[in-house]
């Protein structure tokens, strides 16, 4: 069983040199960022780094993103980085925005998954800035879940799941963010966003330069379909129980699909995961409900939604019918999260 630092409260200076220590032998650690806690292993060593893929069961195809804490660790992974790049780093670093780029091939081979490109961020959390800092080398960390399962948002959600896998954990409370950084690459000056999160389209727009979502943010990915990151393809999110997302225009006619699919399958035992906001509907009708946070407060509800997902699995549901967001600001990430936990079943 693997130990816990708890930085809940403060950094213990003793305890983040046990963990720089712990990750130059090669091991591999969870802790928290703004968005969802990582395993991290040093980036520039393979066999570290291979621990990882193994703990989460990760498809070896599957890149890994290299977090920095400063400008001269980007320098060391990355290189021919241009001007749209930069404005991207200038205005969003630290913070949940990973730039794929040229590999400047320091990586180990398999953090790249054999690619000539590398994914970098420079989270804004504290603890993995500090961690990141103490251990002085990029550290190559994934989500903290067994893959295609929702990512880790606190400590109690993944400690089971990881326990005998890791070699120590940090918990630094509930990630803020909830979702995962928003995964961006620049094309004929156009940043394409492969995995949307709290950094918006809107949010790049901003900036003043073009910007377009991947088609595969709500498609999914056909059998031999190239796609421009590995991470597309594969199983995502999924709660053992059924997970069928309800899409409406009207509040009305998302409880008449609601009351039609319960009727229509009176033998399973189904709930909903709805907003704070439309629970009175189903009090009425004596179904089950979980509130996944208000319809004005998307943050809130990206915080809460990967728990959520987590938590379905506990109730022992035949089915859960999810409602579905709008797709804008980070709506986006949270509607591309959940049509792929639902699998693409859309009610
Ligand atoms: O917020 C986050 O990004 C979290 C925290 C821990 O930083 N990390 C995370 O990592 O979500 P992971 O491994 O679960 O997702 C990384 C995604 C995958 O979809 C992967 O395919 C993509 O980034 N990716 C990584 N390197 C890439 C590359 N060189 N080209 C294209 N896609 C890449
Ligand atoms: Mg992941």
């Amino acid at each position: 069983m693997s130990s816990i630092y708890n930085f809940k409260e403060n950094i213990n200076q003793e305890e983040l040199e046990n963990i720089a220590n712990i990750l130059k032998e090669g091991g591999i650690v969870v802790f928290p960022t703004e968005t969802v806690y990582g395993i991290g292993a040093d980036a520039t060593n393979d066999k570290a780094v291979e621990k990882i893929f193994k703990a989460k069961g990760r498809p070896q195809d599957n890149p890994l993103i290299v977090h920095i804490s400063d400008y001269e660790m980007l320098k060391y992974v990355a290189t021919n980085i241009n001007s749209i790049e930069k404005k991207l780093m200038d205005k969003f670093w630290p913070g949940p925005l990973t730039i794929i780029l040229k590999s400047s091939n320091n990586v180990a081979k398999s953090v790249t998954a054999g690619l000539d490109t590398v994914g970098v961020r420079m989270p804004s959390n504290n603890i993995a800035l500090k961690i990141i800092e103490t251990f002085n080398i990029p550290i190559a960390a994934p989500s903290a879940n067994i893959s295609g399962r929702p990512s880790g948002t606190k400590l109690e959600d993944i400690y089971n799941e990881l326990k005998d896998r890791v070699d120590l954990f940090v918990d630094g409370g509930f990630t803020d963010i909830g979702i995962e950084s928003t995964v961006v690459k620049v094309e004929n000056d156009t940043v394409i966003i492969l995995r949307p999160g709290k950094i918006s389209l809107e949010d790049i727009e901003e900036l003043g330069v073009n910007v377009k979502l991947d088609k595969h943010i709500f498609e999914d990915v056909k059998e031999n379909e190239k796609v421009e990151s590995p991470g597309m393809k594969h199983r995502h999110y999924a709660p053992s129980t059924k997970t069928i997302l309800v899409e409406y225009a009207k509040d009305q006619i998302m409880v008449d699909k609601v009351d039609k699919y319960i009727k229509d399958n009176k033998n399973l035992r189904v709930a909903v995961v709805c907003f704070d906001e439309h629970a009175k509907y189903f009090k009425d009708r004596n179904i089950e409900f979980i509130k996944m946070g208000s319809i004005k407060n998307q943050l809130q509800i990206s915080k809460n939604i990967f728990s959520i997902l987590r938590y379905i699995d506990k109730l022992e549901l035949d089915v859960c019918l999810i409602e579905g967001i709008n797709k804008d600001h980070i709506g986006t990430a949270i509607e591309n999260r959940l049509i792929r936990a639902c699998e693409y079943n859309i009610l």
